[in-house]
């Protein structure tokens, strides 16, 4: 029979001696019978494997089990009983190692033929097995098309800065050329802090509603010339649906110096989107508003589903309502208004300005059809994009 932790309801000091005196034979007892690798192996799991060896049980059974009063006693023997388990599964395996490269001292004197079946028999691999697959991490979808933008505006010479997503109304509103009440607020349902009414209007916060702040962190803090990205997390109150979602990400783009003109900004928007979606895109300047910029355009590129054809496989393109072209970002030349904010000379400085959508672009490019997607963090999803 082999041995059993015994549950115990007498606990004086005597009871304890005689329980840890058969524990600690069979321990003994078992030992010498470990003769191989596998033996110790099944010996050290049945003593000290944390879920049920004899350790985990004694410390169940005896420790936990024990009045108030005999705590202590009971503790110290167990703590003494797991060295002695500790220490008579460590003297097992190295008998069993020496044991080992006896055999192999006693075989090198044996017959070639016997030295090779030892071998092979100790280093047999089944390479049928299944691996052990050991998951790694991988760049959130949302992420990469971030760095992805990112390092083509690096390529270009930007730098990138980044800024506070709770912002004040000045840096949010009224430095980028808003002005209090003026409708063009509306267009950002924004979410302010409760309780400010004490305070100026323009020290109130809010969530950022777009990365466009940045602009003004960066003109304030730098001299022209000025080129830089700024990419992070925005906030609107807009309700969840495939399209849209109150939390989203936006890459901002800022270059002031002398002499920059619209075409610039042509160039340089025409270049990163066929360096995002292929050189066969097309870009297209469309008139707009933004009270920062002016003139401000919305930029467009050639539907990569149809190829700017409005149609495929015979149906109207779903992804550009059959118009061949996709609104995918806001610009314009930064207008002189704002540089009064920023003590920069309008008379001296020109400059253009970018805002766009992360998710947005990687919708396009991963032909994903919900913004919630992102959002949800459902492995299965995530792991595509690995
Ligand atoms: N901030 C604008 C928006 O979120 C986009 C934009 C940025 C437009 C920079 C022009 C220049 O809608």
């Amino acid at each position: 029979m082999p041995y059993t932790v015994p549950k115990l309801t007498d606990f004086s000091a005597a009871a304890l001696d005689s329980a840890a005196r058969e524990l600690l034979s069979a321990l003994e007892q078992e030992s010498a019978s470990v003769s191989s690798e596998t033996d110790w192996k099944a010996y050290r799991d049945r003593w000290m494997a944390r879920k049920n060896g004899i350790v985990t049980q004694i410390n169940d059974l005896w420790l936990k089990a024990s009045p108030k009063e005999a705590k202590r006693e009971v503790g110290q023997k167990v703590n003494f009983i797991r060295e002695e388990i500790e220490h008579a599964v460590a003297c097992a395996q190295s008998d069993v190692e020496r044991k080992i490269i006896s055999q192999s001292v006693t075989l090198a004197s044996g017959s070639l033929d016997e030295i090779r079946e030892w071998e092979l028999n100790r280093e047999r691999l089944d390479i049928t097995l299944p691996g052990i697959r050991r998951p790694i991490g991988a760049e959130h979808p949302v992420i990469k098309t971030m760095n992805e933008m990112i390092g083509v505006f690096r390529n270009l010479g930007y730098s990138v800065e980044e800024g506070p997503e709770i912002e004040t109304d000045f840096y949010n509103f009224e430095a980028l050329n808003f002005p209090p009440n003026h409708p063009a607020r509306d267009t950002q349902d924004t979410l302010f802090l409760a309780g400010q009414d004490a305070k100026p209007l323009r020290d109130r916060l809010l969530l950022r509603t777009h990365t466009s702040p940045v602009q003004i962190r960066t003109m304030q803090k730098m001299k022209p010339p000025v080129r830089v990205v700024c990419p992070g997390k925005v906030h609107r109150n807009d309700a969840l649906d495939a399209t849209h979602s109150p939390i989203f990400h936006q890459i901002e783009g800022l270059a002031v110096d002398t002499n920059i003109t619209f075409c610039d900004l042509k160039g340089t928007l025409d270049h990163a989107m066929k360096a995002m979606f292929g050189s066969s895109v097309r870009t297209r300047f469309y008139p707009s508003f933004f009270p920062f910029t002016e003139p401000s355009a919305d930029v467009q590129i050639s539907c990569i589903f149809c190829d700017g054809k409005g149609t495929r496989d015979g149906a109207s393109c779903r992804n550009c309502k059959a118009s061949g072209w996709i609104e995918l970002l806001g610009c314009g030349m930064v207008d002189p208004n704002v540089y009064g904010f920023v003590d920069y000379d309008a008379t001296k400085v020109s400059g253009f300005a970018f805002g766009m959508g992360v998710e947005r672009i990687a919708i396009l490019k991963y032909g994903v059809d919900d913004i919630q997607l992102f959002f949800s963090g459902d492995v299965r999803f995530l792991e595509q994009f690995g």
